[in-house]
């Protein structure tokens, strides 16, 4: 039988060397487990970065997908098919959008909306042509593709990778004045933020700093595109991270745990005004829209609602917060998060730093990893109980005690 280690060392031979995985191989998942090759149970404290926010194999959403591959899979766009006008017509309801553009990943999702963005700036707002400017914040993430690393200040996102996509400005995340002075050039077409920057290390932005710079982008005339790619679909509490400030995105991006993490599936939503400035021909993808993705989504935004994943986040969360700012180590120095997408900023001690602490959640039980070298972002799926939550606590403070 092969052990963990053989899983390993197959793909460090034959996989390009793009991730560093947290030593544990993982063969099984359901609701908020999974398990590893030789059978051990852990909590899974990432949620495949809040795509699986509906815990893993959801009956129903995988019901959705076995039923429908049975049916018809791909159609491509070349044809008209009998379930994406269905999911069309469900998901603008259910995030209230007059019309959606179906891609499959995140960073598709969010080029999806620069181009739109630009052709709108070009045919609704006069700005020259080729002269189309979007703002974005520093410390985002985006996605990989060129043009989005083009903005990225992560040098191992950026580095050697230019030339690089013109036509961007960065300003300082939770700067508004920074905003303001930025809208103040007339090509300014967009500005692009995540409502909590995820990958960044979870930083909640200062209460109202989504509604001012959608109230100061209004008053500029430029599109507020707001990439939900991480804090979308219940994750922080509210549907939308957005729906905390009552903003309404001129563009919003979804994508991750639209399909519950069974599917890649990604949205880009807005209304008439802005998304009929695309024409046929302009823009696409071979699996947009096809009829897996489009049940699965709908089975996956179903369970969102029916299971009152947000309320179940909101309530939860702040549970997690209040019992973690309560463990007294020098190693934890920040709680912070909202909703069930948190993050811990550890300390290094005697040479220990956040890659052993995640070593040692493994250990005892529970899979989380850290990103920008000393945080641990902690974002379980969302189905997750009150018990289990309390379970997790434990194994966290004993984890870090034990240091
Ligand atoms: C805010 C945000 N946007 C876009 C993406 C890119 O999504 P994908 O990895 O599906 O391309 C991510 C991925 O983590 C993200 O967090």
């Amino acid at each position: 039988m092969k052990t963990s280690l053989d899983y390993i060392e197959l793909e460090d031979k034959h996989g390009a060397h793009n991730y560093h995985p947290l030593p544990v191989v993982l063969s099984r998942g359901e609701g908020v487990f999974v398990w590893d090759v030789e059978g051990k149970k852990y909590y899974d404290f990432l949620s495949a970065y809040s795509a699986v926010n509906q815990g893993h194999c959801h009956p129903k959403i995988v019901s959705a997908l076995k039923n429908q591959a049975d049916i018809l899979t791909l159609t491509s766009r070349a044809f008209y098919n009998d379930t994406l006008g269905e999911y069309e017509k469900y998901i603008t309801e259910y995030f209230g959008f007059d019309k959606v553009l179906p891609m499959n990943t995140g960073a598709e999702a969010v080029e999806t909306a620069l181009k739109i963005c630009r052709k709108w700036s070009y045919q609704k707002k006069g700005i020259a042509p080729e002269k189309a400017k979007i703002i974005v914040c520093d410390g985002n993430f985006h996605g990989r593709t060129t043009t989005i690393i083009s903005f990225s200040n992560d040098p191992d996102a950026r580095n050697e990778f230019g030339p690089y996509t013109p036509g961007f400005i960065n300003i300082p995340y939770n700067d508004l004045e920074a905003l303001e002075k930025a809208l103040n050039d007339p090509d300014v077409a967009g500005f692009m933020v995540e409502p909590i920057q995820g990958e960044a290390g979870v930083f909640v932005p200062e209460e109202g700093y989504l509604k001012s710079s959608y109230n100061l982008c209004q008053k500029a005339g430029v599109l507020f595109i707001a990439d939900e790619v991480q804090t979308g679909i219940a994750r922080t509490g509210k549907l939308l991270a957005v729906d905390h400030e009552h903003v309404k995105p001129d563009i919003l991006i979804l994508g991750k745990a639209i399909s519950g993490g069974v599917f890649p599936v990604s949205a880009v939503l807005a209304d008439d005004e802005v998304m009929m400035c695309i024409r046929p021909g302009e823009h696409g993808s071979t699996f947009g829209g096809n009829p897996l993705a489009n049940k699965v989504a709908i089975a996956a935004l179903d369970v969102i609602r029916d299971e009152k994943l947000a309320e179940n986040a909101e309530r939860l969360g702040n549970i997690l917060r209040v019992e973690l700012s309560a463990i007294k180590h020098d190693m934890i120095t920040i709680v912070r998060g909202k909703g069930l997408l948190n993050a811990i900023v550890i300390k290094p001690k005697n040479g220990k730093e956040a890659w052993d602490v995640c070593l040692r959640l493994r250990d005892n039980g529970l899979l989380a990893k850290p990103t920008h070298g000393d945080i641990i972002r902690f974002a379980p799926p969302l189905v997750i109980n009150e018990k289990q939550l309390m379970d997790c606590i434990s194994i966290i403070k004993k984890t870090i005690l034990s240091f």
